[in-house]
């Protein structure tokens, strides 16, 4: 039984993360969508509640796929779910240099194997935090991420605000 990790913060899930989860169930017997509680980055947008129920909606149809919670090293999750290769997604260049740092830490500390799935050309300026600003200003994200996502954006951001601007 091959299982592989699919990581990340999904905050949120876009269809480019949906794609390389898709593509990845085709080549491992089982999948976990390995969603980080404590992103570094910023705080997050969407609780991880929020985060997982929008995985779920989104991953239904693939029975081979489940969406599990981690902290602390990523290597040590795999460890506790016998999972022996990480999966990413490789949009640009750009992200090659830290996803080989990350990729060489991990079998350094580990053994665990990642591969890279190349992103498909349509997602590869795609990026949750992109998709978090466009919407924050009311730009138009669908296409970018699955609708009720879209839908779940433009009502957080009207929270926001305060229940909807009102001109000054
Ligand atoms: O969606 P993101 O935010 O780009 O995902 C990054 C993530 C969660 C995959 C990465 O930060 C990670 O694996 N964090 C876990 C902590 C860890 O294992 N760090 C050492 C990596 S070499």
């Amino acid at each position: 039984m091959a299982t592989a990790l699919c990581p990340g913060s999904f905050d949120p899930v876009t269809n480019g993360h949906l794609d390389i989860i898709e593509r990845t169930a085709r080549h491992f017997d089982d999948v976990i969508v390995a969603v980080i509680r404590n992103p570094q980055k910023t705080a997050s947008l969407f609780t991880l509640e929020e985060r997982q129920a929008m995985l779920t909606d989104e991953l239904a149809h693939l029975t081979n796929v489940r969406i599990e919670f981690f902290k602390g090293l990523l290597v040590e999750f795999a460890k506790e779910h016998d999972a022996e290769s990480i999966v990413k997604g490789l949009r640009a260049v750009s992200d090659f240099d830290y996803e080989l740092q990350m990729a060489q830490m991990n079998q350094q500390l580990s053994g665990i194997d990642t591969f890279f799935i190349s992103t498909s050309p349509q997602y590869s300026f795609l990026s949750s935090s992109l998709v978090r600003e466009v919407a924050r200003f009311g730009g138009d994200v669908s296409g970018m991420v699955p609708d009720k996502v879209a839908v779940r954006l433009r009502e957080r951001f009207v929270e926001q605000i305060g229940g909807g601007a009102k001109d000054e």
